[in-house]
C-alpha cells in the first residue's frame, strides 16, 4: 500500500513537472510574433516555432501515439516537418530549411500544443511505466529546447540591424570577480558518471577514470581577462591556435566573441554595456583553447571538472577545500553562468549501451567530432543540469552561452 502511494506521489510530481515545463516553453515564446518565430538565422539554430512544434511532436509520437490506445495524431504531415533527427521515425524536412516553414502558423502550433497537453493530461493516470519513463525523458528534452529557444532567438534578433529587445534588461550586474586562483583537484582513480536519479544515457555507466595531478580555477574567465587576450593580439598569433582553429578564425574573420559590439555586447536585452567581471560567453572551443594557451594554462578534462564538482558535494562523502564555494550550483547560478568547454571529446563511456527503440538515437549517434561542455548557463532551466551532465557541441559552435574555466597540471 505504501509503495502504491509512493508511486502515485511520484506520478503527481512527474505530472506537475510535465505541465510546468510545457507552460514555460510557451511563456518563453510569448514575446514573439509569428515572423520572429519563423526565421532561421543559420543552419545550426532553429526557428522558435519549430522548437514549440518539435517538443510537441516528441510527446505526441513517443507517448501518445505509442502508448495511448486509439490516439490519432493531429496531422500526419507534422512528423515530416518536426522530427529532428530520428531515423527510426522516417523521412524528415532538411534541417537547414526549417526557416521556410511559414505554415502551419505560430498560432496553429499553439493550438496543437494545447491539444497534445490536454491528451497527455487525460491519459496520464493510465500511462504504463514505460510511457512515464518517456514522459520524464520528454521533460528533459523540452528543457534542452528551452535553452536552444533562447539562444536561437538571440541569434535571430542579432541578424536584425535594429537590434530588437527580447526581454528588458535585468538590474545591472555588479558581482565583482575574485582574483583567479587554482585549487588542487584529486588525483588517482575516481568514479565518473551517473548512478542514481534521472540522467541521459550518455552520462553512464558510472565508471572509473584516472586523474593526474592538476588544479582547476576557482571561477570562469571574465570579459576583462578575455579582452586582454584580444588586445594582446591573441586573434592574430597563429602559434596560440590549433591548426583547425586558426583556419576557422581566418576563414570566418573572427576577432572577438560572437556578440561583442565594441565596448558593448548584444544580448536578449538588446545592446548593453559589457560587464568586465561577467564570464566571457559565446566563444568557440578554438577560442577557449587559444585563450588557455595564451594564459599558459589548459582546458580541464571532463573528468577533472566532474570530480572537482562532485568533491564539493558533501553527500558524496568527501570534500575538497574551497571547491564547494566556487563551483556553480546544479541548474545554473547567478546570471552570467556559462557552459564550460572541456578538452574531452564526446565519446561513449565504457559499457555504454544506447536505449532501446528510436529514443536510443537521442545521444549516442552524435559521439563523433564534438567536445563535452560542463556546468550550465544563464539560459539553462533551473534543475536541469548536474555534475554528470554532458553537453556537447562541435568546436566551432559559439551561438550557445559557452565560456571557459582554466586548469593546469600540478
Ligand atoms: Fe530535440
Amino acid at each position: 500500500m505504501a509503495t502504491r502511494r509512493h508511486e502515485e506521489q511520484l506520478d503527481e510530481t512527474l505530472g506537475a513537472r510535465l505541465f510546468a515545463t510545457r507552460a514555460l516553453t510557451l511563456a518563453l515564446a510569448e514575446p514573439l510574433s509569428d515572423a520572429d518565430a519563423t526565421i532561421q538565422p543559420n543552419p545550426d539554430a532553429s526557428p522558435a516555432k519549430w522548437h514549440l512544434a518539435h517538443t510537441t511532436w516528441f510527446f505526441e509520437t513517443f507517448v501518445l501515439r505509442d502508448h495511448v490506445p486509439g490516439y490519432e495524431v493531429r496531422d500526419e504531415r507534422f512528423a515530416f516537418l518536426f522530427n529532428s533527427y530520428y531515423e527510426g521515425e522516417g523521412e524528415r524536412h532538411a534541417r537547414a530549411r526549417r526557416g521556410m516553414i511559414s505554415r502551419p502558423s505560430l498560432n496553429e502550433i499553439r493550438v496543437w500544443r494545447a491539444a497534445v497537453d490536454e491528451a497527455l493530461a487525460a491519459a496520464f493516470p493510465m500511462l504504463p511505466q514505460v510511457a512515464l519513463t518517456l514522459v520524464a525523458l520528454g521533460i528533459e528534452h523540452e528543457q534542452q529546447h528551452q535553452e536552444l529557444l533562447l539562444t536561437d532567438i538571440l541569434a535571430t534578433f542579432a541578424e536584425n540591424p535594429t537590434e530588437p529587445v527580447y526581454a528588458p534588461s535585468s538590474p545591472p550586474l555588479t558581482f565583482p570577480s575574485e582574483p583567479m586562483r587554482f585549487l588542487p583537484g584529486r588525483e588517482g582513480l575516481v568514479e565518473i558518471g551517473a548512478s542514481a536519479g534521472f540522467a541521459f544515457d550518455c552520462e553512464g555507466p558510472r565508471h572509473r577514470a584516472l586523474l593526474h595531478p592538476h588544479a582547476i580555477a576557482n571561477r570562469c574567465v571574465t570579459n576583462a581577462e578575455y579582452a586582454e587576450f584580444a588586445e594582446d593580439g591573441g586573434y592574430d598569433e597563429a602559434g596560440l591556435w590549433l591548426s583547425e582553429g586558426w583556419e576557422w578564425r581566418q576563414r570566418e574573420g573572427v576577432t572577438a566573441p560572437l556578440y561583442w559590439r565594441g565596448e558593448k555586447a548584444y544580448s536578449l536585452a538588446g545592446r548593453i554595456p559589457r560587464n568586465p567581471a561577467a564570464p566571457v560567453a559565446h566563444i568557440s572551443y578554438y577560442e577557449a583553447d587559444a585563450f588557455a594557451r595564451w594564459a599558459g594554462k589548459r582546458l580541464p578534462t571532463e573528468f577533472e571538472w566532474e570530480d572537482f564538482y562532485r568533491a564539493a558535494d558533501p553527500s558524496e562523502g568527501h570534500q575538497l577545500d574551497e571547491a564547494a564555494a566556487v563551483m556553480p550550483q546544479p541548474g545554473g547560478g547567478p546570471f552570467g553562468d556559462v557552459w564550460q568547454w572541456t578538452q574531452s571529446a564526446y565519446l561513449p563511456y565504457p559499457g555504454f549501451v544506447p536505449e532501446q527503440g528510436t529514443v536510443g538515437e537521442y545521444n549516442g549517434k552524435f559521439m563523433c567530432g564534438q567536445f563535452v561542455l560542463k556546468g550550465a548557463s544563464c539560459a539553462t532551466p533551473r534543475g536541469h543540469s548536474r555534475a554528470t551532465y554532458r553537453n556537447f557541441f562541435p568546436a566551432a559552435a559559439r551561438w550557445q552561452f559557452t565560456g571557459v574555466r582554466l586548469a593546469q597540471d600540478a
